[in-house]
């Protein structure tokens, strides 16, 4: 098989990735072609994932196993929503797709409890898809046409990742958690420090950790902006398959003795301490004793990140038999149903309520923004993986990212606390069985073709795109700083959330959060337009909507210092160009208003070379570099991903 390692130690990355390989050769940086075992969307954006493939016009998925979450946003506040579930309902059933309905649980949780394989990969609309790492599973978070075009059966292409090597050492102190480790490694890395790379977890300290711990940590890899993370399939993870009873599911993986990493990381387990990430970035870690005192008034416990049955049974067994301080409102949502039976079945649910939780439905909730945001300026303790300004729902709210253990110590006093200050360690076990009731998950009918698609008036076509033209030019409507999140760009919170399939409606909220005005100055100013922005443009969610909401309004390019991943590749296939200042110091020479040319930009991409930018403005040239695979190349010229399928057909 071209660009199989042979003959060579490897890790469990390249194992995985070798045998999923269908074009180019596992060097990093190298464009690959991947074949993907599994694929997961949830609702917010999963209608247009499945729109996108509608227009592909395959009419059955050709993937091993496809799942279609619905799970983040339940709250159904008008017809939108629900109009959406019934929608991805009758597509699951016409194109072969299994549905995880409204209440069954957050996508990452289920992935992991029901679905996840060691040693295969699942291809997932939602950023947080490697949290299979944690069973040994390579998982990839992609824009949704990605997803909609290895639904159709093509494979994934990405740049052959580096593989760090995280030799974990030792054993967690008691009331240090699996949060900590990553929030550690966030510390160190920051939330670029991933990009372009893998996380594999190895050394003596994987064994003690269980495979819901395991997923904590490769779940927030996300937020190193990482390609994946992965830990090896071990007894750990036949334990928790068998109790799952899928233990048929299991294979042995490990890293070759003598594999070797691109770079190492060495966490030594017994010399963390409980961190909290203060606001507004995960990477803005240290340790809670240093923030310890500051009043909080709420406590949010659940997300993808940390909502196993684990999580729960630990918050309850720190709260048995005592009361939450009068000045916090603790919420929290269980990850799964089966997390909540078996809360139910152990009585953890029923310490949660006595101790003044507030429970919430089995989803992700808070997380995005779908209810409980806090009070004004008030601080929020939650055990989620992102604490973006706003993204609470609450703009001046001051988020803290911790563990389960630091956040049952923030209920339980109101102020934020080293839990080790809590006494002995309530320490608890994971059942050896787990009560499996896989009835709210449906499967397709054999044949799909009589399954009449039901859209609702909230479902809007996606936006269409043209090819490249010769020549460009635009005004700069916003300038920005480093690190922008997708959630800067088009936020979530419950009422754009039910917007996420009327892009015409989404449309009027670009950028909203950051430049309340910025509506209105693009209403003034229509024509072509450029994005210019600092470092890691894009972080965060995987929502193509921060790509396709702009498009639709004019957005022809985009500059910056550098991308997220996921993001430019969302720009590329909606033919919208991603351009590197070639020296970052000409950000300066760049403002906002200022009028922008591209000449000659097709015969540009073609030949390689520098993009070179008049700002006409200042009377100002500026090199750009578009750096692309050729195939990138092709689905820019063609007006993005979809075009380039369609050539590629005819
Ligand atoms: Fe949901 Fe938040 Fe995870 S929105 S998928 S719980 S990051």
């Amino acid at each position: 098989m071209q660009g199989m390692v042979t003959g060579l130690a490897q890790n469990v990355t390249q194992k995985i990735l070798s045998s999923h390989i269908v074009s180019g050769e596992l060097a990093p940086g190298q464009e690959i072609g991947i074949r993907c075992d599994q694929t997961l969307t949830q609702d917010a954006t999963g209608t247009m994932v499945y729109l996108q493939f509608e227009a592909i016009g395959v009419p059955r998925v050709k993937t091993g196993l496809s799942v279609s979450y619905i799970d983040h946003n339940t709250l159904q506040a008008g017809f939108e929503n629900a109009d959406d579930h019934r929608f991805l309902a009758s597509v699951a059933a016409k194109y072969g797709i299994r549905l995880s309905r409204p209440g069954n649980g957050i996508c990452h949780q289920v992935h992991l409890e029901r679905f996840a394989v060691p040693g295969q990969v699942v291809l997932g609309s939602d950023s947080h898809t490697p949290t299979a790492g944690g069973l040994g599973m390579l998982g990839i978070g992609a824009g949704g046409l990605d997803v909609a075009v290895a639904l159709a059966g093509a494979p994934y292409y990405l740049k052959a990742p580096k593989v760090v090597g995280v030799r974990l050492v030792g054993r967690l102190r008691p009331w240090v958690a699996a949060k900590d480790v990553i929030l550690e490694v966030l510390r160190r890395l920051r939330v670029k420090g991933g990009v372009g790379k893998v996380f594999e977890y190895f050394g003596d300290g994987v064994a003690t950790l269980s495979v819901p711990e395991r997923a904590t940590i490769t779940n927030m890899g996300a937020e190193l902006g990482a390609t994946s993370s992965v830990f090896p399939s071990d007894e750990q993870t036949r334990a928790f398959l068998a109790a799952q009873g899928r233990e048929a599911d299991w294979i042995p993986l490990a890293a070759d003795p003598g594999a070797v990493y691109d770079e190492t990381v060495v966490v030594n387990l017994d010399e963390l301490v409980p961190l909290v990430a203060k606001p507004h970035s995960p990477d803005n870690v240290v340790p809670v004793a240093e923030a310890a005192g500051t009043p909080v008034q709420q406590v949010v416990i659940g997300s993808c990140t940390n909502s196993s049955y684990k999580d729960m049974a630990t918050v309850a067994a720190i709260l048995k038999g005592r009361r939450i301080a009068p000045t916090v409102s603790l919420v929290v949502a269980p990850g799964s149903r089966q997390v909540l039976k078996q809360m139910i079945a152990a009585g953890v649910l029923e310490t949660l309520v006595d101790a003044g939780a507030r429970i919430l439905e089995v989803a992700c909730g808070p997380c995005n923004g779908i209810g409980q945001a806090p009070a004004s300026g008030a601080v929020s303790v939650r055990t989620v993986n992102r604490n973006y300004r706003g993204r609470s729902g609450t703009l001046d709210a001051q988020v803290y990212l911790a563990s389960p253990e630091v956040a049952a110590a923030a209920a339980l006093t109101g102020v934020l606390t080293d839990p080790r200050d809590l006494g002995p360690y309530p320490a608890v076990d994971l059942p050896a069985a787990v009560l499996v009731d896989d009835s709210m998950i449906l499967l397709p009918p054999a044949d799909g073709s009589a399954v009449e698609i039901v859209r609702g008036p909230n479902i809007k076509p996606f936006p269409a795109t043209a090819p490249l033209p010769e020549d460009l030019s635009g005004r700069v409507m916003i300038k920005l700083g480093d690190n922008i999140s997708t959630d800067d760009i088009m936020p979530a919170g419950a009422h754009l959330l039910s917007l996420r399939s009327n892009i015409p409606a989404m449309a009027r909220y670009i950028f909203s959060r950051v430049d309340p005005e910025f509506d209105r100055r693009l209403e003034q100013q229509p024509g072509p337009w450029f994005v210019l922005a600092g470092e890691n443009y894009g972080q965060g969610s995987s929502r193509e909507h921060a790509v396709m909401a702009p498009l639709s309004r004019g957005l022809k390019g985009v500059i910056a210092k550098s991308f997220a991943r996921i993001h430019r590749n969302n720009l590329i296939n909606f033919g919208i160009l991603p351009l590197a200042l070639a020296d970052p110091e000409d950000y300066t020479r760049i403002s906002e208003g200022d009028e922008l040319e591209l000449k000659g930009s097709r015969s540009a991409l073609s030949s390689d070379g520098p993009v070179v930018l008049v700002n006409r403005t200042k009377g100002l040239e500026i090199e750009a570099r578009c750096e692309l695979s050729p195939r990138e190349r092709a689905i820019l010229l063609a007006g993005g991903l979809l075009n380039y399928v369609r050539e590629q057909d005819n």
